[in-house]
């Protein structure tokens, strides 16, 4: 069975403290998504930006797009600044409404940096020398070249994460260990100095929506992909996505059932299928008996290009008009401001730093 994220009973903590009479205040969420790919691909939709949409409804949801931490691998200028628009539209595209959730770009709100270098100064040397994405990002680039951003990367989430006292973070399971970090920095914190942060908890996004490369189903779909065959781009033209699906790798058998493990191909498709319209695998698995493979990718081919066509309609709509999208960023960098300030002097307070005078 898929389920989604927001599917789950509510969690188990105590909800933040209300007013007999007003209604319960909403969790707080936060998450962040780099603007280093351009379009976004159907694993990132799935896994995560899906969950962010339906999160808004249900909490306080605080979405950043997070230019600080792109920085920490060399970007040019000019394709920073076009992808981090590009993010943006298509956050807003999948479903982000501005009017329901905090949407905004990281480097508009300077109390990350700062924040981010009073926890560098809590932060042990061996500690974040522990950071297994910090290892496998900086093995990748010949460790002596890697940056001090990208070492201090995880205190600068850190920030992002307890500069808005989130109760959870929806993430990845990649992300756990920087969640980690994030507990263990509050906790430190608050011991040493008093109260001051909410420790987040992560929030795991569900496995299901786990979606693999349409020609190695045994990787996940990610940019890297050895073939841009097994990649599916929502901004690429529909018809190329189509022929992607028709030509994804399945198995010689020919019956359509779900299987991670004998039929990872299959399983994928089914999926995709299935997080894309709601329909279960089972029922999904008993429309297609007797029928073969190519009726099912003829089908989700169909089911993909009407899904992609009004989101790349929606996103190219922003991109037309980027005087709306950057109005919008700013309405949701006030917004975010708002929170962060006053976490950030808070926390300056607390360290003994002197009040500057107005
Ligand atoms: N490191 C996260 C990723 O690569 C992105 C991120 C930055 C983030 N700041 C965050 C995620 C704060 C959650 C909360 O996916």
């Amino acid at each position: 069975m898929v389920c989604m994220a927001s599917d789950r009973p509510p969690v188990a903590h105590h909800r933040p403290q209300a007013g007999r009479s007003a209604p319960l205040p909403k969790f707080r969420v936060l998450s962040g998504i780099q603007p280093t790919a351009g379009s976004f691909h159907l694993g990132n939709y799935l896994g995560a930006v899906r969950q962010w949409v339906a999160l808004q409804e249900s909490h306080d949801a605080f979405y950043m797009v997070v230019d600080l931490h792109a920085i920490t691998l060399p970007q040019n200028p000019a394709d920073l600044r076009t992808n981090t628009r590009l993010a943006a539209a298509q956050l807003l595209a999948a479903g982000l409404d501005p009017e329901r959730c905090t949407l905004f770009v990281q480097s508009h709100v300077p109390e990350h940096a700062q924040l981010a270098w009073v926890m560098n100064c809590l932060t042990g040397f061996g500690e974040a020398s522990r950071m297994t994405q910090f290892k496998d990002k900086s093995a990748k680039q010949g460790a002596d070249r890697a940056s001090v951003g990208l070492f201090t990367y995880p205190v600068l989430q850190v920030a992002d994460i307890l500069l808005y006292q989130a109760n959870e973070v929806p993430v990845g399971e990649d992300q756990r260990q920087h969640i980690e970090l994030t507990r263990d920095l509050a906790e430190r914190f608050n011991g040493r100095f008093g109260e001051t942060f909410t420790i987040p908890k992560p929030y795991i996004l569900r496995e299901t929506a786990k979606i693999y490369d349409l020609q190695d189903p045994s990787i996940k779909m990610s940019k890297s992909a050895s073939t841009p065959k097994g990649l599916i781009n929502l901004l690429d033209e529909p018809k190329a996505t189509a022929k992607k699906v028709k030509s994804a790798v399945t198995d010689t058998d020919t019956v359509i059932r779900f299987d991670a493990e004998r039929k990872p191909g299959v399983s994928n498709l089914l999926t995709i299928y299935s997080t894309l319209t709601g329909e279960g695998i089972a029922d999904l698995e008993q429309k297609y008996e007797g029928k073969g493979y190519g009726a099912l990718k003829t089908d989700l081919a169909e089911i993909m290009v009407e899904f992609v066509t009004p989101f790349r309609e929606r996103t190219q709509q922003y991109l037309d008009d980027p005087e709306t999208l950057d109005s919008i960023l700013a309405k949701g960098a006030e917004k975010a401001r708002a929170v962060a300030a006053e976490t950030l002097s808070q926390a300056y307070d607390r360290v003994g730093f002197l009040p500057a005078k107005h």
